[in-house]
Order: structure tokens, then sequence, then C-alpha cells
């Protein structure tokens, strides 16, 4: 229905648009241009040339934005309002339920921008009446540490944006795992730029690949729900560079996005989205990013500064890009070139992605298929972090029961909320703000892996009967789970709802118990050393419940890693207090003396380049699990490391496969500086993902681009290697590097 709605009234729009502009009745005919295949035939070039394919994205921006008149340049600038909010007008019509829609020139053969929230999935399927697959969270696929996984990752978002009648994802989030209790961690790649980086890179370019605008976002240090419309991250410019922003350039680099959103907080005194330094020096500049800044949602504060600034597109309205643009243009204060700039940059993007040339139709995926990606990422994803006495995998024809334990086990796996939220099979939009647990249910799957044997499920809501039921099972399964979303922040980072007292009730009552952890950032284990095994499945989608089941019973070998380190404790952190607004009097002053009105509160971000890893190694803290770590079922041995020197470095070193079982060993490469670099002990610097037979072994190499090892310098500008000596550590994680070489560099 909507999309008959829709088109009908595009049609109607368009005819209102040649009734304004006479001047281009020429393209009469045109109106179901958006809706038909691509149109390069000699014909069309006549009259539109820059419908030729074979024309650069710039030229035929370059070649619309002439065309353009100054209200349709202006339509381009912002979004026309959400699904659910849209201002009624003969826009609302055409909007296909998502985020946000910006209109399209149809006279010149420019689509509407269709944009869906797809972090880990295609979002408000279910008010459609549509379906979407939900991949693991994006921290549970930075787990992975396979950039093909990432290329799997977002296709497969890319085709259901199709599907469903989008052409932008809204997807892509990178901000890097400062403060752990962010609840959007899930949402996010974990706490190395190199691996973040990398892994979003891989996504966004996949997903265009599909021919939807791909986004990268929030720009930036968007590390804390917590007042974060008023919330001012600082941070000094060479941390800037080497840690948050390292992670979006990496990104933007491997996977060419046709957009990055802004973030809500301020960085350095300033809004994101009206940041020169962010949006112009850096990103346009420095990078040379061809693509357009959005806002995120209401993310904008103003339209001659935003505008000087470097914000291309308001979203979702037009408040500020709208009538209060055009005025600034007609008056002066915005130039004509100015305006054009924005502009050519989204069509640019249009371009780019293919949008106008591959337009969408809706259409049904290939269910069966994209639940299989689902589940061989999530396979990929899950961390097995301890196994004591080799308790994995199950054997059913060595045990005489399995106890199942844990709130919702018996009907499926939580997921992340908020704006990433995926609608669950069979439901209506769910509460912005409500846990959703995705069947399948690990109940069922483990049954399926232990037919014959007796499973039995207890809640847990009775922790004494739960421990009655372990003691009279071979190996208890506790699920234990951390609900995290959009819009909040966890106060600690310990499981909610009494599951440590839970957890070692059952562990009491029987030590051959496995803890699951469905949590989307790390959790506190106070209870480890009284549990037989833990593996951290994250929030694993709708295939995460058999993933599961077939690591548990070694179906598959575990193979992930940690993207975030585990922490003792939050007296651990670099910030063992989350910061919040502070409660301020209506009126009263603003509290950031030259801070752009409206930010409150700062949270300085002092510990620097000491983000993750770096930080516990630097302060020489122990830690609960290590970035990097992750056991599998079978051993691994690293040897004979040789570094030659180069641009790129060349590592290279051989991986054996020591155990009897197959596996994916991910060998990671870190460098530790010279000391007048003046870094944190050492960096992530490459890794591999070897797959090895039982007995085989393989030399991997690993080419280190000379900017993984180099320091921004702030004053001059630009990456510096510092001459002197460099380590080369080879191994298994952070904290487990048996190889090493040292070698001077310059
Ligand atoms: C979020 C964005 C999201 C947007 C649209 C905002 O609240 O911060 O990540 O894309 O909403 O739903």
């Amino acid at each position: 229905m909507i999309v008959f709605r829709g088109f009908a009234a595009f049609r109607r729009l368009l005819h209102m648009a040649l009734a304004a502009a006479p001047a281009v009745i020429v393209v009469v005919g045109a109106p179901l241009l958006a809706q038909t295949p691509a149109q390069n035939g000699p014909g069309f070039n006549g009259q539109r040339p820059w419908m030729n394919a074979t024309l650069s994205p710039d030229q035929r921006a370059a070649m619309v934005v002439q065309q353009m008149t100054l209200d349709e340049k202006i339509g381009l600038l912002h979004g026309l309002g959400q699904a659910g909010s849209i201002p009624p007008g003969p826009y609302a019509a055409l909007s296909n339920g998502g985020a946000g829609f910006v209109l399209g020139v149809a006279r010149l053969g420019i689509p509407i921008i269709q944009m869906s929230d797809a972090a880990y999935g295609v979002r408000s399927s279910a008010m459609n009446g549509r379906y979407s697959t939900a991949l693991p969270s994006n921290l549970a696929a930075a787990s992975s540490w396979d950039p093909e996984a990432a290329c799997r990752y977002g296709a497969l978002i890319g085709r259901e944006l199709r599907a469903q009648g989008y052409n932008m994802s809204l997807g892509g989030g990178v901000d890097l795992a400062r403060e752990l209790r962010d609840g959007r961690t899930f949402e996010y790649q974990g706490e190395d730029p190199l691996l973040a980086g990398t892994m979003v890179g891989n996504r966004v370019k996949c997903e265009q690949a599909q021919h939807v605008i791909g986004d990268i976002k929030h720009y930036a240090v968007n590390d804390q729900e917590s007042g974060r419309n008023e919330v001012n991250a600082i941070i000094d410019e060479r941390a800037l560079r080497e840690t948050d922003l390292l992670a979006f350039q990496i990104g933007i680099e491997i996977g060419k996005p046709g957009a990055v959103m802004c973030a809500y907080n301020g960085v350095n005194g300033e809004f994101s989205c009206q940041n020169k330094h962010l949006l112009t020096e850096v990103l346009k500049r420095d990078w040379d990013f061809p693509g357009f800044v959005l806002s995120d949602w209401n993310g904008t504060h103003s339209t001659i500064k935003a505008s000087a600034a470097g914000l291309d597109n308001e979203e979702p309205t037009a408040i500020f890009y709208g009538d209060a643009f055009k005025k600034a243009v007609l008056g002066g204060q915005i130039s004509q070139a100015e305006l054009d700039d924005h502009v050519r940059r989204i069509l640019r993007s249009e371009f780019a992605a293919g949008i106008v040339d591959y337009p969408v139709r809706k259409s049904v995926v290939d269910v069966e298929a994209d639940f299989k990606i689902a589940r061989s990422i999530a396979e990929q994803s899950m961390v097995l972090l301890k196994n004591r006495d080799r308790v994995l995998p199950l054997d059913s024809a060595k045990l005489r029961s399995i106890a199942v334990i844990g709130e919702h086990a018996d009907s499926g796996m939580i997921s992340g909320g908020g704006s990433a939220q995926v609608d669950p099979p069979g439901s209506y939009e769910p509460l912005w703000q409500a846990q959703v647990w995705f069947p399948g249910a690990p109940l069922q799957a483990i049954r399926a892996c232990a037919p014959g044997l007796p499973v039995e499920f207890n809640s847990g809501s009775d922790p004494a009967a739960a421990a009655a039921l372990a003691a009279r099972s071979s190996v208890a399964i506790v699920f234990a789970h951390q609900w995290t979303s959009e819009g909040m922040d966890l106060p600690n980072l310990s499981l909610p709802d009494k599951q440590d007292a839970l957890i070692e009730q059952v562990a009491k009552a029987n030590p051959r118990t496995i803890v699951v952890l469905e949590t989307g950032t790390a959790a506190l284990m106070p209870w480890l050393d009284q549990v037989s095994g833990v593996v951290e499945a994250w929030y694993g989608g709708s295939k995460g419940a058999d993933a599961l089941a077939a690591l548990l019973f070694g179906k598959v070998n575990f193979s992930a890693k940690l993207p975030i380190t585990f922490p003792r404790s939050e007296a651990d952190l670099p910030h063992p207090h989350l910061l919040t607004p502070p409660v301020r009097r209506e009126g009263a002053a603003p509290a950031i003396p030259g801070a752009d009105a409206g930010l409150t509160f700062n949270v300085d971000y002092n510990e620097g380049l000491k983000v993750g890893y770096k930080w516990y190694d630097a302060e020489k803290k122990p830690v609960l699990f290590p970035f990097g770590f992750g056991l599998s079922y079978t051993t691994y041995r690293y040897s004979d490391l040789k570094v030659t020197p180069g641009k790129p470095a060349m590592v290279r070193f051989t991986v054996a496969n020591t155990g009897s079982r197959e596996g994916a060993e991910i060998a990671e490469v870190y460098a530790a500086l010279p000391a007048s670099a003046g870094e944190p002990p050492k960096r992530l610097v490459g890794w591999s993902k070897v797959h090895l037979k039982p007995g085989e072994s393989r030399e991997v190499t690993v080419a280190v681009d000379a900017r993984e090892l180099s320091v921004y310098d702030s004053a001059g500008g630009g990456w510096k290697m510092t001459p002197g000596s460099y380590t080369f550590l080879v191994g298994s994680s952070s904290r487990d590097l048996p190889l090493k070489q040292e070698m001077s560099l310059r």
C-alpha cells in the first residue's frame, strides 16, 4: 500500500514542480524515472548528460547542480521528517517509513533518499509489514576480526535495505569504546582504531556495493549517552587524531562512505555538527572526504555557522536548513558557492553509490540465505573466555543431563535497543527502549544438539530451585544478560537483577557451570573462579541461539577475540565514575565559558592516547580479560618472527595448530614505539586470521603501514615516524605475545 500511496504523491509533486518551472518541460515523460532501471542510453545523454554512467560521480553531480533551482537545492539540504513524526503536508506520503527522507529532484532524475537505521539489521520492518535479519551486534561482529565477515554483514544489510525500499543506511557506528558504560557500545566496534576502522570500512564498502549510500557515525567522540546533547568532550589534538579520529579515517579510506553523520555532543567547545575543525579541516580537507555530512537527528544548532563549518544536510527536518538557509543565501550570508558545495556533495554520493542508476525496487530477499550468513557471523563472534578442565565442548555421549538456567533462555536472545533496534519476527514496532528477545531460544537449540538427553529449564527466578536443578544435572548452563540501549548508560558493569548471586548459587551446587553472557559491553565477573566455563555471546541476532549451541557442542570451533578489554572493576577504568549533566536552574548562564551555548558539562578524556588496552598497559593494571583474548578448542604455537623494514614493514611468522581440532587463529601484531615517541607501551598494527587443520602450520605475512608506526604531529600536521628502536610483538592476545623482534627504524 505504502508504495502506491508514495508513488502517487511523487507524481503529484512532479506535476507541481513542472507547473512551477515551465522552462524544464523538456523532461516531460520522466515522472517514472526514479522508479525505473538505469537510463544510460544514448537517447538520454542528449537531454540528461549526467545520466551517462561512464562519467565520474563528480562530473555528473556538477552537471546536475547547474540545472537546479534555488528551491531544489535547498530541498536537498534537509530531511522531511521521521516516520511517526512527519509534519503533514504534500511530502508526508513520500516517506518509506524510515528515520528520514530527503526530497529528490524528479525532473532531473534524482531520486528521494530514503534513510533507514541499519546498525545490525534494517529497522522498523514490522511497521512496513516486512521482516529483517538481525545480525550479531556490531561489537560482536568486531570480535570476528574478519574483514570478509564485515563485508558479508554490510552486503546483507544493503540487500535488505533495498528490498524494503531504502537507498541509504544510517548504520556504521565506529566511536571508540572510551567509556564502557556507554549504552551504545554494542553499536560500535571496540576500543582499537585499526580494528574498528577496518571492520566498519569493510562493512560500508560492501553495503554500498549493493547501491545504497553508506554512512559512518557519530563523528566524533560520541562516547556516552548521559547528557549526549550537552556534553563537551575535551581531548587534545594528537590523541584525537591517533585514537577516535583514526578509526573514522581508516573506515572512510576503506569504505568510502557517501555520508558521515556528525554527533550530538560537542568536541573541544563546539557542537560536532558545527565544528569547523572536525568537519572541514579534518574530514573534508585533510582526509579529502568527497561525500556529505548529515546531522544526527536534531543535532543541528545553527544555519550560517553550521554551513560554514561544513554541515551539508540537516536531519530529520528543516529547522535551520530550510527557509532559514534560503534566506541566508538570498541575503548573502551564505554564498552560492557554499550552497553548491553542499548540494554537489549530496549528489556526488548518490551517483557514487549508484542510487540514481539503480533505483530501488521493493522485493523479498532470500530469508534462509541471510539467516545462514547471520549464523556464520555469530559463530565467528562469540568469544570463549574460560574453559576449565575442558568442560566444553559438551559431549552428549558423556553427559546424563543438562540444566539450562536463566530468564528468557527458553524464549530467545536479547538485542540492543534504541534506533539500532531490529524488529523481531511477528512483532509490531517495539517500544524504542524495551528489551527485545530474538527467537530462537537457546533451550531449543541446545536440545536439538543433544537428542535423547534430558535438557531441563529453570528461569532462575528462584535461585534455590535453579541450584537444585544444577546439582542433579551433569552440567549447568546459565544465561546471564545485560541489556543496553541508545538513550541510557549503565550505572556500572555489574550484571543486573541479582544475576551474579544466581550464578554463584548455581556454581556452588555444580562447579561444572558454564556462564553464557549476552551483553552489549564488558561485564564484571565476581564468580569467575567458581565456574568452569564462560562464553561472551554478546547480542547474537536472529541466529544467535543456533550459533551458540553449535559452539557449545563443538560442531564449530571458537575463533573470536575480544575487541574491548574486560576490566576487573570500575575503579580500574580511566574514568571510574560516569559523568552526568549538572542540574542547573532554568535560565542559568552556560556552564562552559567560551563554548557553544548549550554545552553544559565537560568530560575530559585526559587519558588521551591511552584508550582500552593502552591504558591498562601504561598503568600496569591487571585485567579480567585482555583485548584480543579468546580461547579455542585447539591450541596454537607461534614461531619464527622475521620483520623486514620498509613501507610497509613486513612482519612474517609461523602459526601452527598443535591441537586436534581444526581452527581459525587471529594472530595479532603489536608494535612498541621508541620511548621518545611518548606513546603507550604498545599498539595493534595488524593481524591475520589463519585457518589451520590439526597439525598444520603456516607462514603468515602481515604488512604494517607506515602510519601504524607513526605519531600525529599536531604542531606540523601529519603523521611522522620517530627514529629509534621499534619492537614488534606477535601472539594470540594483547597480553600473550611470545614473539618479539627489535629493530631500528627511521
Ligand atoms: C541516533 C542516530 C540515528 C538517528 C535516526 C538518533 O537518535 O543517534 O544514530 O541514526 O537517531 O534514527
